[in-house]
């Protein structure tokens, strides 16, 4: 491929003026924009261990009461989009958020869409839009774009979750911004036990469910359930996976990042092409190495990483005797929307 100009080629009164007009060559910057063969991330393959986060997490809990913090939350930063972009790639925000018993964290809702995936602790809650979503390990918890939501704790040990937000999406477009508001009455609790079934949805009067997002949580022990029961009847697929949709439309469960849980048999060695998107991957139970070419990370349980797109990588059980499992995250549902999503086997 040709070799273009550099800026430094330039005359440098030349250059001066082009600044003066608020104008920018492009040739010196294009192979940068646009480079050959594949996109050049900034997103690093990055592990952020759960033993060596926890501890730091506690501490903020000593230095920093919840009135100071409102949200007491340390990010999961990717050194390379610079830790203070405060983003594990170009589309996925994660932060492992500590609430303590009595604590509560007050009613709002904000343009950017949320999960939080339950990792330690009982007796928390998060109400949105009324419902009442109680935590337990595993759990997936949607707040989308628009919902009204606070989190509560009634249990006596410290509750902790990993939050998972499009932010850096949804604030590059210069659309993110946050309303506070009053506590909300509880008037439902459950609408999960309503879509506990696949194949069949509710229909009361012949009428189908019109919100946006009718399930706000996904609770752990059936989406096990669905998983060790897809791999005992179908023993000979390729992947252990679903995916955490709308049980209206079969569509992602929120429009930008996509969500799924993956079990990894005994034993497994599961290889991925190469995808688009970067992906988190956070180790629900057991254990797994998730390799690249020159990295390779052992996930231990409520350990968390994210691996940047356009990269082949190979998940491992080493385990003889136990499954393991993932949740995963990425940023699919927008890429298709857009028409950039593309797997390269
Ligand atoms: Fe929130």
């Amino acid at each position: 491929m040709q070799e273009l100009g550099r800026l430094e080629d330039l005359p440098e009164d030349y250059r001066s003026a082009l600044t003066a007009q608020n104008l920018v060559p492009l040739w010196p910057s294009l192979r940068a924009v646009l480079p050959p063969g594949k996109p050049i991330p900034r997103t690093k393959p990055t592990c952020w261990p759960y033993k060596n986060l926890r501890p730091l997490l506690i501490q903020a809990g000593e230095l920093t009461p919840i009135e100071k913090a409102e949200r007491r939350v340390l990010v999961l930063a990717n050194p390379g989009h610079g830790l203070e972009k405060m983003q594990a790639s170009s589309t996925i925000y994660l932060g492992m958020q500590l609430l303590l018993p009595g604590e509560w964290a007050p009613a709002h809702r904000h343009t950017p869409n949320a999960v939080r995936m339950i990792v330690e602790g009982e007796g928390a809650y998060t109400t949105v839009e009324g419902e009442k979503c109680l935590m337990s390990r595993g759990d997936l918890i949607l707040t989308p774009t628009g919902l009204w939501h606070e989190h509560g704790h009634d249990g006596d040990q410290p509750v902790i979750w990993l939050d998972v937000l499009d932010l850096p999406m949804v604030y590059y477009m210069e659309a993110s911004y946050v309303t506070e508001g009053k506590a909300q009455p509880v008037t439902s609790e459950g609408s999960d036990r309503a879509y506990m079934r696949g194949g069949v949805v509710p229909t009361p009067m012949f009428n189908r469910a019109q919100q946006a997002y009718p399930m706000l949580r996904y609770p752990w022990v059936d989406v096990r359930a669905a998983l060790q029961a897809l791999a005992s009847s179908q023993p000979e697929i390729e992947a252990v996976q679903v995916s955490y949709v709308n049980p209206e439309t079969g569509a992602d469960c929120q429009k930008i990042l996509g969500y799924s849980a993956l079990m990894l048999r005994p034993d497994e060695r599961l290889s991925l092409p190469a995808r688009s998107t970067a992906m988190v991957f956070h180790q629900i139970e057991g254990g797994a190495e998730v390799s690249v070419p020159d990295h390779s990370f052992n996930l231990n349980e409520a350990d968390t990483c994210c691996i940047p797109g356009y990269t082949p990588l190979t998940l491992v059980n080493h385990s003889k005797d136990l499954p393991a499992f993932l949740f995963i995250a990425d940023d699919a549902p927008l890429q298709k929307k857009l028409g950039v999503y593309e797997v390269r086997l």
